[in-house]
C-alpha cells in the first residue's frame, strides 16, 4: 500500500466511528486531511455531526468538505478527536507538531472523550525521538528557550518559513525543532520542557491517545490503549 493510501485507509476506518450528533476535533496534516474528506462525504451522505478544528488550514478544509464547525472557545469536551502523528511508539506515546498545530492538537485531544490516531506504518517506531520534537515559544523568550532546550541536551532548530522567515503557529509564535535523538523517558523530557517559562507547549503526547489504527503493506491494523504494554 503506498503511503497515502496507508493514510486514508487509516483515515477512513477511524471515521467510521463517528455517530450521528457528535462533536469531533479534527486533526491537522495530510492524514487528518483525508478524515476531513471522509466526514465531508458521510455528511453528504446523512451523517448529522459537528467539529472543532486544530488549525487554520484544517478550519479552511472542513468549511470547503461542508463540516459545520464550532469555535472551540465554546467547547469543553469533544466525542472523539482524530489526529495524525509524526512518530508513535508501542506504549501510545507520540511526538506530534511537524505541521505547527501542537499546541491547539494538545487542547482538543485532552478534551476528546476518545482520541484516535491515524498514521501509515512508517510513523511507528520503538522508541521517539528519530524525528525532532516541536515546541511553541514565546517569541520574547526564543534564546532563553533555545538555551534552556540545549541544557536539557537538544539541538534547538528555529522553524523557517517558505521565504527563509521564522515560521508562526497559528497564534503567532515560534516554532523550534528539538534534536534529542532517541528519547529514553518521555515523561521526564515533557516535564522538564513544562518547566521552561516561555516554552508555550510541546509535541509530546503522552497521555491523549485512547486508539491507534495504522495503514499499512497489509491493510489496517487496530490497537487500543489498554491492550498495549509499556
Ligand atoms: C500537525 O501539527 C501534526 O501534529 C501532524 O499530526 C503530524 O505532523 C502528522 O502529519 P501528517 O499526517 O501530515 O504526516
Amino acid at each position: 500500500m503506498a503511503e497515502n493510501d496507508a493514510k486514508r485507509a487509516a483515515a477512513e476506518a477511524a471515521i467510521a466511528e463517528v455517530r450521528d450528533d457528535m462533536l469531533v476535533g479534527l486533526g491537522t496534516g495530510s492524514t487528518a486531511a483525508y478524515a476531513i474528506a471522509g466526514l465531508g462525504r458521510r455528511i453528504a451522505g446523512g451523517l448529522r455531526m459537528s467539529a472543532v478544528a486544530t488549525s487554520l488550514a484544517t478550519e479552511t478544509a472542513a468549511r470547503a468538505a461542508g463540516i459545520p464547525l464550532l469555535p472551540f472557545e465554546d467547547v469543553s469536551q469533544v466525542d472523539i478527536a482524530i489526529d495524525g502523528a509524526d512518530e508513535i511508539d508501542p506504549a501510545f506515546r507520540a511526538i506530534k507538531g511537524g505541521g505547527g498545530a501542537l499546541l491547539r492538537e494538545k487542547i482538543v485531544a485532552a478534551s476528546a472523550r476518545r482520541m484516535i490516531c491515524i498514521v501509515d506504518a512508517s510513523k511507528t517506531v520503538r522508541q521517539l525521538g528519530a524525528h525532532p520534537l516541536p515546541i511553541e515559544v514565546l517569541p520574547f523568550a526564543r534564546s532563553f528557550v533555545s538555551e534552556a532546550v540545549r541544557g536539557l541536551g537538544g539541538e534547538p532548530r528555529l522553524r523557517l518559513g517558505p521565504t527563509g522567515e521564522p515560521a508562526r503557529s497559528d497564534q503567532g509564535n515560534l516554532l523550534i525543532d528539538c534534536v534529542f535523538g532517541p528519547i529514553a523517558d518521555p515523561e521526564a523530557l515533557a516535564a522538564a520542557l513544562s518547566d521552561i517559562p516561555g516554552m508555550l507547549g510541546h509535541g509530546l503526547f503522552l497521555r491523549e491517545i485512547d486508539a491507534l489504527v495504522i495503514g499499512g503493506p497489509n491493510g489496517i491494523e487496530r490497537r487500543e490503549r489498554s491492550t498495549t504494554v509499556r
